[in-house]
This record gives structure tokens, C-alpha cells and sequence, in this order.
């Protein structure tokens, strides 16, 4: 039998220069696997811990040392001559280890780079790639995901003042990833070309999209109509738009503060505020329209459009089963955006999936702002065919990795992979429609 002869882990930098967790798995095979954890900007409250140093001294206290010695002096002990073949078992000594409910023993960046690199090394083992070995067990036809490409940033991940965080596009009406991909980049080439000649900055924010210092959120999405246009797409049967507010982010004493337009909206005025933006673009997905914990905001936003849009939980859920289960029993929302690093273990990840894939949720697999070279989620993405993966814009080796294991998986001859674009095109635009 295979089993893990050691494990280490160590301090590297995100894509944002800030330090993060990577491990190493070496089996007794002799054969290595590697991988390291995202960190996000605009997290939500209910996050499972990232433990850092908090030592002023190093990385303006952002260093993430006592992690590292957490892996290498109480993990690694544990898991030592351990098979890497049982994932859940793993997980659940990760988290009895840490004893607590958020992973702040620890620390969810210790023990998420251990899970994903036993499931790595499980790979190995079972000699398939990592989303094959994923899957395994699962009784789940796998699938490419569409992606939802984040070409302008504005929020936490940019300085031009639009309050919305992501206005990305969804190339729905293709056949297959690759084209998809084709028409994602041929779109964020023709914005920057449409942004130079406006004499708009063509620099970009945390996740590689533009960050251009305009007007109004309706400003942002009327550019992107037209870079649909000019690079040679039809918006509403090829392309749609997606949203992600992060709203929690200009939300304060129970008013959305959309600063750059000078509202200040309760809930219900930001309910009609969507409710006309859906109307006037070819809008299928909004994410954290409603602050994580405006549980009311978000009944009145999913009863006027969940019928109508995709509506994602991101901070609200948290990748949390307890709170997604909390959102299915009252009718809220109907997708959720799965980011491994909130919860902190791979088994926990991949039981919200299947959680909100049995309650009819749509799933969108999610990177984090800052990032590593890993490409765990695309794997997973497809291992359990998530609808969608949010992986940022077309630009920038943290965000086109993930891509580029997308199209090595779509190439993979041994297996045949429907790309779930049609099939979410159907879903949602019928959603639209009635
Ligand atoms: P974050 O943003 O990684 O900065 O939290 C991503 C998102 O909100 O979806
Ligand atoms: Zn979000």
C-alpha cells in the first residue's frame, strides 16, 4: 500500500504578494505532489479561520508561519503511513485535530493545502487525473463548467470607485470550453481596445479585469455590450452578463451605500434597482446582491427575481452546509458559490456541492482574489459538475491557470466531457423568459 511518508509545508506569496500556505506530499513511492491555498479580500463574516502571524514585524502581520509550524509539527505526525485513498477519513482527523467550529486552532489555510494535497497524491495512487479521482465514488456524469469571466473589477478588488465587484460574462452558446474561452478572451481584447480609444486606464484589478473609473454601474455594462458586439457576439443568445455585488462590502446600518451613484438604498429600493437592470441587459446571475447577514433583504430579492435570475449565495453561505441547508429550508436564493478555503476541508467542500446539487441550487466553483498557481478547482469544478466556474478575467497566470486546465481536461481523449454552457443556457434563460 501506498501511504504518506511526509508532509511539509511552507510560507509562499499569493497574486498579490501576500504570503499563503503551500504544501508538499511526498509518498512512499517517492512520487510529490504540491498544493498551496487562495485568499480572498471581500470574505465573509462566517469563514472558516486563515490563521495569520499577526506579527508586525513580517509581511505587515500578515505572514503565515505559525500555519506552516501547525502542518509540520501536528499534522504531519498524524497523518504519517496514513493512505491518501480516504479523503473523508483524512478530513475528519483534520478537523478533530482542530476542535474547533471555524478552524481557528489551526487554521483553515493549514488544513485545506494537507486536504488537496492528499487528494492530489489520491490521484496519484489511483493513477488518474485529479478530477477522474475526484469523481470517484460519486455516481456523478462529470462536465466542463461555463465560466463567468470577470472583465471589469470594482469593489475590494480595484480603486475606481464602482461599488458593484465584478461585472463578468458568460459564453453560454457554445458547443464547447474551448470556443467558449475563445469568445471570453476575443470579448476583454475588444473592451481594452474600446477602453484605449475612450481614453479609459486598460489597467486591471485583483482578478485581472479592467479597472476603469466610470460613472455608473450601468456605464460598465454598457462597454461590455459593446465589446460583445465588436469582437462579433450576440449578447442574450451567445453571451450574457453576471453581477457580483459583494455587498456587504457598501453595506452599512441597513442601507446599500452605491457611493458612486450617490444612492443610498434600503433593500427593497435595491430590489427594483436590480430588478431594472435585469430588465434592460441580458443579466442571468447575480451574486451577494444582499448583504451575508440581511437574511430579510434577501427573502424580498429572491421572491421578486428568483424566478427570473440566478441569484448566488457567496458570503451568505460560505461554502457552509449548515447555512446553505438554512437558505434551502427558507427559499433563499438558488445557487451557491462553492470556494474551498471558506470552509477549509476538500470532503466539506464537495458535500455543499452535493447538498445544493440535491436541493436544485446551481453550483459555481470559485477562485479567490488573491491566488496561487493551483489548479485545484478546476478539477474539482468538472469532477462534480459544477454548472459554472468563476475563475476571474482572461489576463494574468493566476487566472488563465485555471483556464488552461480547463482546455487540458476538455482535451483529455481517454474521456468525454459535455461543456455545461447549453445545458445552463436552457436553465436559466428559461428562468428569464417566464
Ligand atoms: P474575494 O472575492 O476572493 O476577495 O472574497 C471573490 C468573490 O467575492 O467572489
Ligand atoms: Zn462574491
Amino acid at each position: 500500500m501506498i501511504v504518506i511518508q511526509q508532509l511539509i509545508a511552507r510560507e509562499i506569496l499569493d497574486s498579490r504578494g501576500i504570503p499563503t500556505v503551500e504544501v508538499e506530499l511526498t509518498l512512499s513511492n517517492g512520487l510529490i505532489t504540491v498544493a498551496s491555498v487562495p485568499s480572498g479580500a471581500s470574505t465573509g463574516e462566517h469563514e472558516a479561520c486563515e490563521l495569520r502571524d499577526g506579527n508586525w514585524q513580517r509581511y505587515l502581520g500578515k505572514g503565515v508561519l505559525k500555519a506552516v509550524v501547525n502542518v509540520n509539527d501536528v499534522i504531519a505526525p498524524t497523518l504519517l503511513n496514513q493512505s491518501p485513498l480516504d479523503q473523508a477519513s483524512i478530513d475528519q482527523q483534520l478537523i478533530v485535530l482542530d476542535g474547533t467550529l471555524n478552524k481557528s486552532h489551526l487554521g483553515a489555510n493549514a488544513i485545506l493545502a494537507v486536504s488537496l494535497a492528499v487528494a492530489k497524491a489520491a490521484a496519484i495512487c489511483r493513477q488518474l487525473p485529479l478530477f477522474a479521482s475526484l469523481n470517484v465514488g460519486t455516481a456523478q456524469a462529470m462536465s466542463i463548467p461555463a465560466p463567468m469571466m470577470n472583465i471589469i473589477n470594482g469593489g475590494a478588488h480595484a480603486n475606481n470607485g464602482l461599488n458593484f465587484q465584478e461585472f463578468m460574462i458568460m459564453p453560454l452558446g457554445f458547443d464547447d470550453f474551448p470556443r467558449a474561452l475563445q469568445a471570453g478572451v476575443e470579448i476583454f481584447q475588444a473592451l481594452k481596445k474600446i477602453l484605449n480609444t475612450r481614453g479609459f486606464s486598460t489597467s486591471v484589478g485583483d482578478e485581472g479585469g479592467f479597472a476603469p473609473a466610470l460613472a455608473s454601474h450601468r456605464a460598465a455594462l454598457d462597454l461590455i455590450l459593446e465589446a460583445i458586439n465588436s469582437a462579433g457576439y450576440s449578447a442574450g443568445t451567445q453571451i450574457f452578463l453576471s453581477l457580483d455585488l459583494a455587498s456587504s462590502e457598501f453595506y452599512q446600518e441597513g442601507l446599500y451605500h452605491l457611493s458612486c451613484e450617490n444612492l443610498h438604498l434600503d433593500a427593497a429600493a435595491l430590489v427594483d434597482y436590480l430588478s431594472a437592470l435585469v430588465e434592460d441587459y441580458p443579466i442571468l446571475s447575480i451574486e451577494d446582491a444582499m448583504a451575508e447577514n440581511d437574511w430579510a433583504g434577501w427573502q424580498l430579492l429572491t421572491l421578486r427575481l428568483g424566478h427570473k435570475v440566478q441569484l448566488v449565495g457567496d458570503d451568505l453561505f460560505v461554502t457552509n452546509t449548515r447555512l446553505l441547508q438554512r437558505g434551502i429550508d427558507q427559499h433563499i436564493a438558488n445557487a451557491i458559490l462553492i470556494k474551498p478555503n471558506q470552509i477549509g476541508t476538500l470532503t466539506e467542500t464537495m458535500a455543499a456541492i452535493q447538498c445544493a446539487k440535491r436541493a436544485g441550487y446551481q453550483t459555481i466553483v470559485s477562485h479567490r482574489s488573491g491566488e496561487t498557481e493551483d489548479t485545484t478547482i478546476a478539477d474539482l469544478a468538472v469532477s462534480l459538475a459544477a454548472d459554472q466556474i468563476k475563475t476571474g478575467s482572461l489576463c494574468r497566470t493566476d487566472r488563465m491557470a485555471k483556464y488552461n486546465q480547463l482546455l487540458r481536461i476538455s482535451a483529455d481523449k481517454a474521456y468525454t466531457l459535455a461543456y455545461a454552457g447549453p445545458r445552463i443556457l436552457q436553465c436559466l434563460a428559461n428562468m428569464k423568459v417566464t
